[in-house]
């Protein structure tokens, strides 16, 4: 089951008034991105993007800022998390830019949703949380997600899923480089000490600052905040006052 949700009116403070399809299509977004049983398609379906660094919160804002508006949340860095696992399965080495490039070109991925959540398989394979977030995914994801020909194709996943629902799409350039037109645009930050409490506080060994260095400085679509970004500094604010903040500027409040 794939919910469909677009704006009646566009975006702006009226966007409330949701018209919510229930279809039993399925968006596949594979190879060439097709989009089965678009149906009708919404003008301007609701985007808020949200980016931030590694373990700033992003994550948990924007899973609950999607519940409250009944939209769909959507991971971007789970379809890097997914490829880097299937590189890593698939034995390529990931400094390897053309052997990851040509196993790219062989890759289907599809972009679904339950409960609400977007949830992506690789290679037909349905990946868990666990996998997405192993130690080897953490070292390797910000060396794959540097190269050009990976972002211009997940980018482009990511666009054709948001075409058909309304979204909030966390990542490092969803405001900057996939949907710069959206204006509900939202930067989650948090000292370096706080996430790094924060990541060891959930048990997963993870090298943040690594990541975020190579996120930063890449060429292709680096971590950047963009000019018309509300930023947030979550550091000494609660989930909630985070996710107050970010539905309120939504709102127009
Ligand atoms: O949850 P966390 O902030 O630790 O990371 P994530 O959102 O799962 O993203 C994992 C990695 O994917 C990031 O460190 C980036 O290298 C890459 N990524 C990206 O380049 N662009 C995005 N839009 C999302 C993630």
């Amino acid at each position: 089951m794939v919910s469909r949700i677009r704006s009646e009116v566009g975006w702006g403070k009226e966007f409330f008034t949701f018209l919510r399809e229930v279809d039993s299509g399925k968006i596949v977004a594979g190879d060439g991105v097709s989009v089965q049983d678009s149906g009708p398609m919404s003008s301007h379906p609701l985007i808020i993007a949200i980016d931030g660094p590694a373990a700033s919160g992003k994550s948990t804002v924007a899973k609950r800022v999607a519940r409250e508006l009944e939209i769909v949340f959507v991971s971007s860095g789970a379809m890097y998390r997914a490829f880097t696992w299937w590189i890593l399965e698939n034995g390529v080495d990931p400094e390897k830019t053309n052997a990851v490039v040509s196993l790219l070109g062989e890759t289907g991925f599809v972009c679904g949703e339950e409960d609400a959540m977007g949830t992506i398989s690789i290679g037909g394979r349905r990946l868990t949380s666990a996998e997405m977030s192993a130690e080897a995914v953490n070292s390797n994801v910000s060396v794959i997600a540097a190269i050009p020909e990976v972002r211009s194709r997940l980018v482009s996943e990511q666009r054709a899923y948001a075409r058909e629902n309304g979204v909030v799409m966390e990542g490092r350039d969803i405001g900057s480089v996939v949907f710069p037109e959206t204006p509900h645009k939202f930067y989650i930050d948090a000292s370096p000490e706080v996430r790094e409490q924060r990541r060891r506080a959930e048990g997963i060994r993870d090298s943040i600052a690594a990541r975020d260095r190579i996120d930063s400085s890449r060429k292709a679509s680096p971590l950047v905040i963009p000019d018309d970004a509300t930023v947030v500094d979550s550091s000494f604010l609660s989930v909630e006052e985070v996710v107050d903040r970010v539905v309120s500027a939504v709102r127009g409040q």
